[in-house]
């Protein structure tokens, strides 16, 4: 990846500064498509490993469950045969635990032999002539977080080249067993080494994740340039808590997080763990929606040949996916939390439609929230409908000054896809209306 410096040209008269103007535009352009791979121009879709399969690597007592190529080909199969891809889950990505112990005498990384007998190549084949595509997982470091070989410094190229020869879609880049300065060298370094092979691979950094997530220790700008998605925060476990700790983090960091993600570039909270054991119906809607918000990668770590209708309608919702993969992808921001334990996260979408999160931390019984756009800094200049996300239902004649209920269960949410249909004055004057010091503004795009 080159670094693009904007010469200032020093040419006189209108028609020069024209000229001018054209042509750092242009050199803007070319700077873009030398920073960006052109991958993930919205938040990437698919299927990962890691929460729910982690490395268990047992195939004699556990054949169907270990970390092995009969789970990545069962995992295409779904993917391809339930009506996931053309949802857009794409992805089906390998974590830890895949690799040998030691690499080849080449020094080459190879996959455990006997759990993967005709290696990565025939895996990413296979995912490809299903029209899916295929993720890898290294460490920089001298040992992948699980134990099995890292990629050193002086190891990228090689591994780099080795994944594309492989036909691999995705790297997983972990930061297990490394310092602070081989991350700051190595992540850069993969990133150009990836660029090298002439394959397209979306990159994957869990290096913010090792920093602590945020700056002075962590720079966006940089990983902006460098990373399709990054790993911002721990780890997600099977657990309710474990999905509070990663929206009040990213919540309560969103001043700097939100405004670093967009197409090419995401946060990442971390994998879906629906349809897995520690997540209520209420809640497992709540992470879908609340990731969506996040304009979060969307990688299902659960077991799709058993996955229950329920869990399998909130994953596979139309509108839910639509929203999480609005082309503008701006990330979405928690603007309200009551006394009551209601919060309100508010994502803005194209052609001035905006999603809207109830969400209850309440842990007593469905919740008569009552509010109106207007408390949410909508523009009284125009009459509103929304699409209720999970039930379809549709809320019509909405004005921005008058109040409406919604009834929110306890750590559920309702959603809303939410649209102006009338215009009472111009809509620059929307714009116009809102200066930025009133809060984060649906139609300031
Ligand atoms: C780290 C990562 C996880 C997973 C494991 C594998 O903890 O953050 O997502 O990849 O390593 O060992």
């Amino acid at each position: 990846m080159s670094i693009c410096h904007n010469k200032k040209t020093t040419l006189g008269g209108s028609r020069a500064m024209k000229l001018a103007a054209f042509v750092s535009g242009l050199a803007l352009v070319a700077c873009a498509l030398a920073l960006e791979n052109g991958l993930m121009r919205t938040p990437p879709m698919g299927w990962l490993a890691w929460e729910r399969f982690r490395c268990n690597i047992d195939c004699k007592t556990d054949p169907d469950n270990c970390i092995s190529e009969k789970l990545f080909v069962d995992m295409v199969d779904r993917l391809a045969d339930d009506g996931w891809k053309e949802l857009g889950y794409v992805y089906v990505n390998i974590d830890d635990c895949w690799m040998a112990k030691k690499r080849d005498a080449a020094g080459q990384l190879i996959a455990d032999p006997e759990r993967f007998p005709h290696g990565i190549k025939a895996l990413a084949d296979y995912a490809h002539s299903r029209g899916l595509k295929l993720g890898i997982y290294g460490d920089l470091g001298t040992y992948t977080c699980g134990g099995y070989p890292g990629t050193t410094l002086d190891r990228i190229k090689q591994d780099a080249q080795t994944f594309a020869e492989w036909g691999v879609d995705m790297l997983k880049l972990d930061g297990c067993y490394s310092s602070e300065e081989v991350q700051a060298q190595g992540y850069p370094k993969m990133a150009m080494a990836l660029n090298a092979t002439g394959r397209p691979i979306a990159y994957s950094c869990s290096w913010p994740a090792y920093r602590g997530g945020l700056p002075p220790k962590v720079n966006y700008t940089l990983l902006a340039n460098i990373c399709n998605l990054w790993r911002n925060y721990g780890d997600i476990q099977d657990s309710w808590n474990s999905i509070l700790s990663i929206v009040d983090w990213f919540s309560a960091n969103q001043d700097v997080l939100q405004p670093v993600s967009g197409p090419g570039h995401w946060n990442d909270p971390d994998m879906l763990i629906i349809g897995n054991f520690g997540l209520s119906y209420e809640q497992s809607r709540s992470q879908m929606a609340l990731w969506t918000m996040l304009a979060a990668p969307l990688f299902m770590s659960t077991d799709l040949r058993t996955l229950s209708r329920s869990s399998r309608e909130i994953l596979q919702n139309r509108l839910m996916i639509k929203i999480n993969q609005d082309p503008l992808g701006i990330q979405g921001r928690r603007v309200l939390q009551e006394k009551a334990r209601i919060e309100v996260f508010l994502r803005p979408l194209s052609h001035s439609a905006s999603a809207l999160v109830f969400f209850s931390r309440r842990t007593d019984m469905p919740y008569r929230y009552t509010t109106s756009l207007s408390k949410l800094n909508f523009s009284a200049s125009a009459v509103y409908e929304a699409q209720d996300v999970y039930s379809g239902g549709i809320i019509s004649g909405l004005k921005a000054e008058e109040n409406f209920t919604v009834i929110v269960n306890p750590s559920g949410v309702v959603m809303w896809y939410l649209y102006p249909t009338m215009y009472l004055e111009q809509p620059w004057n929307l714009v116009r209306q809102h200066p930025q010091e009133k809060g984060f503004n649906p139609f300031d795009l």
